[in-house]
């Protein structure tokens, strides 16, 4: 499993916490920054992952911002991505399972860096289960392709 991560500066010190995590799992990715805590703009490190993770150079993504909130909808607007900001570990089973999210969001403002690493590990162990559930991800795959130009 190959991860594409990145944050802006107020999610830079969690994603430092969750690099060194992944690393001690043997788990392979590639931060596309920032990689300093200088105020930056967050869609410019959604927009690097997503394009990724959309081009299935990446298997999943991870962002963090301060929320988790503005990252994953900056993400949102690349075709193919569907990305889930979260808060505990519900619905970061949940979004693999039912909304076969291919990005986390998580917020370092919100949640401490235990369970931001129990959500991570929790998306990562999850599997979209289809049936009922790819209706309505083709449904979203629809809307995309008709408000696409
Ligand atoms: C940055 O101050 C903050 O607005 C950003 O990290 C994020 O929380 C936006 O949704």
């Amino acid at each position: 499993m190959k991860l594409a991560l990145g944050s802006d500066h107020a999610g830079l010190s969690l994603k430092k916490e969750i690099m060194r995590h992944l690393e001690e799992k043997g788990i392979e990715f590639k931060d596309f920054g920032t990689y300093t805590a200088d105020s930056c703009d967050y869609p410019d490190y959604a927009y690097a992952v997503a394009k990724e993770v959309s081009n299935k150079n990446y298997d999943f993504g991870i962002l963090v911002c301060g929320t988790g909130i503005g990252i994953s909808i900056a993400a949102n607007k690349v075709k193919g991505i569907r990305a889930a900001a979260c808060s505990d570990t519900f619905s970061a089973h949940a979004c693999r399972e039912h909304n076969d999210a291919n990005i986390i969001a998580v917020g370092e403002r919100v949640v401490g860096v235990g369970l931001a690493l129990d959500i991570v590990d929790t998306f990562l162990k999850s599997s979209f289960q289809g049936d009922r559930h790819q209706r309505r991800i083709d449904k979203i795959t629809d809307i995309e392709n008709k408000e696409t130009i």
